[in-house]
């Protein structure tokens, strides 16, 4: 797609520079910040607000407001996190050097009837504090949710910063890189991040009004991001068009994408207008999603990474990574975590409620009859969510291909675990120099649970050329406990558990001899010592024993029980 408009009407105005500084400056001033807000309104009426519940923030603006002299910050909270109505007195006091005028010029509110001089203001957007370890405090506008503006979503909602925004941001690896895509960047939350660690981002979108969002807000927060207003694409390109059109010939270091990749019925006399392009990206079922798996690759250079968050449909009778598996180009690395599996009638529910489709009783029985109808037309059992993380194998090993599904709470962020996990899986999958090499399995689908390290029944898919650990001197990962169960009056444990505090915090069961190896990883022998010392303690004597619990081992290495010894 060409050229666009970098100012557009209906969206935060990029047309006056001074204003955005005397903006950035009067925020400061008024600690219009995360940390600020809280001790303001209160841990908990904050933790509400991230709940989607105003009224305790309301309630807290409205007893500051019955003060004697109330505090200027009740102004932005009340105006943009709230939803309320102020006077133009009241934002003038607030805004010193912006004024209520600056304001309504940079489009961030405007005057609830008439634009009579004497009107009340309300929010045009919202525009809300942001933290972020990397960049310190920000500013970030989008539209207004259902809760500050009643009423069924615009369809072309550019969305805050919500759980899936900071969930890919908290999951992202985070390497100096060179050049990054964020794709589908909506309000720019991505891009910010990015920003931290990328030399140039480049920010697609196919909503002008997103890329118009972006643009207000990397120029806004111009400072702590580290841009030069006067120069934005030295840092930053945006691109407006569909997918990877806009990025078509290029290749990049990094991607990290939170697509629209809810499932939606689609209809025949739908027409984009129909589309909350937040969420949708017009296509049936999770052809978005498959996509992506088939054509990222593409835009990667060797070696280099994509993180998605997606939905897939899983049809009754397979397994949940079947179709993921099918959609992966040949020379794609490929970790898909599956965290969540909702039925039809659950997923209807999910996101009839997120545009605010609930509020039309007839609307909101049609729309859900469409769901199951169409999760039916493809005899979909079941729908997953999760994060992707996908490589352009670097070439000097074969490519594999890990799906496992983990439901239970993570430590957040993962980011660096699951950076820390991608280095340990290359460490197993390359010959040490001169090692003669085992068989590593990195694939099949592998389900968190009590029988972890039993023989595994799944077929590995590839198996990398491999690290004889028998060479190898491991530890025992700082975060790691074992527990031990037994019935009263045993001799022994029943059994014996491995558990991590930390990432996707683990647990794996141990069999005897595989924890007697794991209390031996102090760095004094080899693992190929250790098992074989066991071999002996236990009178072992057949051919697999020492090659089965060195297997055992590389596995909890991979997991990240077991590290390799600095
Ligand atoms: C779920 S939002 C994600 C926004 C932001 N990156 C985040 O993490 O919160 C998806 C974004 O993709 C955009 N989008 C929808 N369809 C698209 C398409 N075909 N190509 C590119 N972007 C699209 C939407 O406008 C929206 O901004």
């Amino acid at each position: 797609m060409g050229g666009f408009d970098e100012d557009v009407a209906d969206a935060p105005s990029v047309l006056h520079p001074g204003l955005l500084e005397s903006l950035a400056a009067d925020l400061a001033a008024l600690n219009y910040t995360v940390g600020g807000v809280a001790d303001f309104v209160g841990q908990e009426a904050y933790a509400a607000l991230n709940r989607d519940q105003l009224v305790p923030v309301l309630l807290a603006c409205e007893e500051e407001l019955r003060a004697a002299a109330p505090s200027p910050l009740v102004v932005p909270i009340l105006l943009w996190l709230v939803g309320g109505t102020l006077t133009q007195d009241q934002l003038d006091l607030a805004f010193p050097i912006t004024g209520a005028h600056g304001l309504q010029a940079l489009r961030l509110i405007e005057p609830v009837d008439a634009p009579a001089p004497d009107a009340l203001r309300r929010a045009a957007v919202e525009l809300r504090p942001y933290s972020s370890d990397a960049d310190g405090d920000l500013w970030v506008a989008s539209d207004l949710g259902a809760l500050q503006r009643p009423g069924v979503l615009r369809h072309d909602h550019v969305l805050g910063i919500g759980g899936a925004s900071l969930t890919l941001a908290q999951i992202t690896v985070r390497p100096r890189v060179r050049t990054a895509l964020d794709l589908g960047t909506g309000c720019g939350i991505q891009t910010f991040h990015l920003l931290s660690h990328a030399e140039h981002v480049t920010a697609t979108d196919i909503s002008p009004r997103a890329l118009a969002f972006t643009r207000f807000n990397l120029l806004l927060n111009a400072g702590p991001l580290g841009i030069d207003p006067g120069a934005l694409d030295a840092r930053v390109s945006l691109r407006l068009g569909s997918l990877l059109e806009p990025v078509a010939g290029q290749r990049f270091d990094l991607v990290v994408s939170n697509p629209p990749f809810v499932i939606t019925p689609r209809s025949t006399e739908e027409s984009p207008e129909d589309q909350f392009t937040y969420r949708d990206g017009g296509l049936p079922g999770d052809d978005i999603v498959s996509g992506l798996l088939a054509d990222l690759p593409g835009v990667l250079v060797e070696g280099g990474t994509a993180q998605l968050l997606g939905n897939w449909e899983i049809p009754a009778g397979r397994e949940w990574d079947e179709r993921l598996r099918e959609w992966l180009p040949e020379g794609t690395d490929a970790w898909i975590i599956q965290r969540e599996v909702q039925s039809p009638l659950q997923y209807a529910e999910t996101w009839l409620r997120d545009a605010a489709e609930n509020r039309d009783r007839a609307a909101y029985v049609r729309r859900y009859a469409d769901y199951l109808g169409d999760f039916a037309s493809r005899a979909v059992d079941s729908v997953g969510f999760g994060y992707i993380w996908l490589r352009r194998a670097p070439g000097r090993a074969p490519a594999w291909v890990r799906c496992e599904e983990i439901t239970h709470e993570v430590e957040q962020p993962l980011g660096p675990h699951l950076g820390a996990a991608i280095e340990r899986g290359d460490w197993l999958a390359s010959a040490a120099p001169g090692g003669a090499g085992t068989a590593l399995d990195q694939g099949g689908p592998h389900q968190e649970g009590p029988n972890d390290n039993a023989p595994d029944d799944n077929a590995p898919d590839q198996h990398a050329p491999g690290r004889d650990l028998n060479w190898e001197y491991l530890l025992v990962a700082g975060d790691v406990t074992e527990e031990r169960h037994q019935r009263p009056g045993a001799e022994h444990p029943g059994v014996i558990l491995l558990r991590q505090g930390a990432g996707l915090r683990r647990t794996t069961l141990l069999s005897t001899e595989l924890a007697g190896f794991v209390s031996a990883c102090d760095g004094d022998l080899t693992a190929g010592q250790i098992a074989g010392a066991l071999a002996v303690l236990l009178g072992e004597d057949g051919p697999d024993f020492v090659p089965d619990l060195l297997a055992m081992a590389g596995r909890l290495v991979l997991e990240g029980f077991l590290i390799p010894a600095p």
